[in-house]
């Protein structure tokens, strides 16, 4: 198939990507120079575990290209993947600038019948007013489809070509057979569903991802003060299959560009249609507690911040990506400085040149020089290589061997054995 992306981020680069590899001829396209000369360049703009390797292979065959030029990029297309991000806007909606940026260039620069799929995670109604827009001078010229993606950062490709289920909201059957050919390599339940169930299915999966986390960190908080172990438990409710063992690990609140925004955009689309929807208001606020407790964790034990040196272990939303969008870490930070203590910061992969001025915090090289002298150190993204830490140099280089893990890397016997000072989420100590 002739296929043409819109958007190199995350999802756009990973499915134009794996279009290449199943042996499409693919076009992504972005509005920025930049990013497309550093992509052309080898220097993907994204950290994504073997994505540069992909990128790379494809753009060798030629079976994958990268553009800022319209024209070529939708010159004989069959299908136009829209993936352009979606970036909450000040009412909790979504702004869609970027996406009617990309749909009016489409009805000024395609004349013949194509398809456009909508990959972006848009509000419900979306692909509804699309439509009309583009096929308002010539009904079926555009034929649309929501596409949601369900990929997480970070595992991105895995989760690409082995998902749980493919949701497809479509009106033709000329559509519908389109997209059975193009995710024929998948194997997984393929669902098609009207536009705005499609359009649901992706807020209401993720709004669900984040409310069993606020569960989970509810419970860890109550196994903190009842001296059970939040492990034990998640075991013994996961196992039930009505339930489900994944997304019940407990920490510092869930991050990144997607959770947090699609269950605000639950909440606004609440208000538009005068639902009540304050369950996901209370899912964001437990989100936001969870990030203070962990600093008054830190406070009490310190007996307050103010001239603290706090040592702070990982800047990225989760491991395996570069990605610092709603980061627990950041937010964590900015209490910390705020109440007197000094941040002496270190990530494996997030570039902290920008971030360290802007949050008053100072970058380490690595990890052992974060926390020598540190008063307290606070383990935030659950790197692998802060598995590997040479823990007694650790407790060796910091002023006390105080350890506030948000995401329970370590035994907490073996850390008391060696010394730590050591406070895990949902363990009492
Ligand atoms: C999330 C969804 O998991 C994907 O299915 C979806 O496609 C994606 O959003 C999206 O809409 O694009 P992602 O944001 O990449 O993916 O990351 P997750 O793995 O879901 O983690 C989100 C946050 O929850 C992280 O901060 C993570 O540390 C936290 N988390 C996750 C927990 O605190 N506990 C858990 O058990 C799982």
């Amino acid at each position: 198939m002739r296929i043409c992306v819109v958007g190199a981020g995350y999802v756009g680069l990973v499915s134009a990507a794996v279009f290449a590899d199943w042996g499409h001829d693919v076009v992504c396209l972005d509005n920025d120079p930049l990013k497309i000369g550093r992509i052309r360049a080898g220097n993907l703009p994204v950290y994504e575990p073997g994505l540069p390797e992909m990128v790379s292979r494809n753009m060798e065959k030629k079976s994958l290209r990268f553009t800022t030029d319209w024209e070529v990029a939708v010159k004989d297309r069959e299908l136009v993947m829209v993936a352009v991000g979606t970036p909450p806007g000040e009412d909790g909606h979504p702004n869609l600038t970027a996406l009617w940026n990309v749909v009016k260039s489409l009805k000024a620069s395609i004349r013949d019948h194509v398809l456009v799929a909508i990959k972006s995670t848009v509000p419900v109604g979306t692909c509804a007013a699309v439509s009309r827009f583009l096929n308002e001078d010539r009904e079926g010229r555009f034929d649309i489809i929501s596409a949601p993606e369900f990929l997480r950062q970070g595992s991105a490709i895995n989760d690409f070509m082995s998902p749980d289920r493919m949701v497809i909201g479509c009106r033709t059957e000329a559509a519908r057979q389109s997209m059975k050919e193009l995710f024929e390599p998948l194997d997984c339940p393929v669902i098609f569903t009207d536009w705005q169930s499609s359009e649901m299915i992706k807020y209401a999966a993720n709004a669900y991802l984040a409310m069993k986390i606020s569960f989970i960190n509810t419970i860890a908080n109550l196994c903190e003060e009842a001296d059970a172990n939040i492990y034990q438990v998640a075991l013994g409710i996961g196992l039930d299959r009505r339930i489900g063992p994944a997304f019940l690990k407990p920490g510092i609140g869930f991050g990144g560009s997607c959770l947090p925004k699609d269950t605000k955009a639950l909440v606004a689309l609440g208000e538009t249609y005068g639902v009540n929807v304050s369950l996901f208001q209370e899912v964001l606020r437990i989100n936001h507690e969870q990030r203070v407790r962990i600093v008054k964790k830190l406070e009490a034990r310190l007996e307050g911040l103010a001239g603290k040196r706090i040592a702070v272990l990982g800047l990225a939303f989760k491991a395996n990506t570069n990605d610092v969008r709603e980061a627990p870490a950041l937010a964590i930070i900015h209490q910390i400085v705020q109440a007197g203590g000094q941040v002496v910061a270190y990530d494996p992969v997030v570039d902290m040149k920008d971030l360290s001025p802007l949050y008053g915090f100072t970058p380490a090289e690595d990890a052992y020089q974060a926390v020598t002298h540190a008063d307290a150190a606070v383990l935030l993204t659950e790197w692998d290589e802060f598995y590997g830490l040479e823990l007694e140099r650790v407790r060796e280089l910091m002023n006390q061997p105080l350890l506030v893990d948000g995401r329970n890397l370590f035994a907490p016997q073996v850390m008391r054995q060696l010394g730590f000072h050591y406070i895990p989420v949902g363990i009492s100590e």
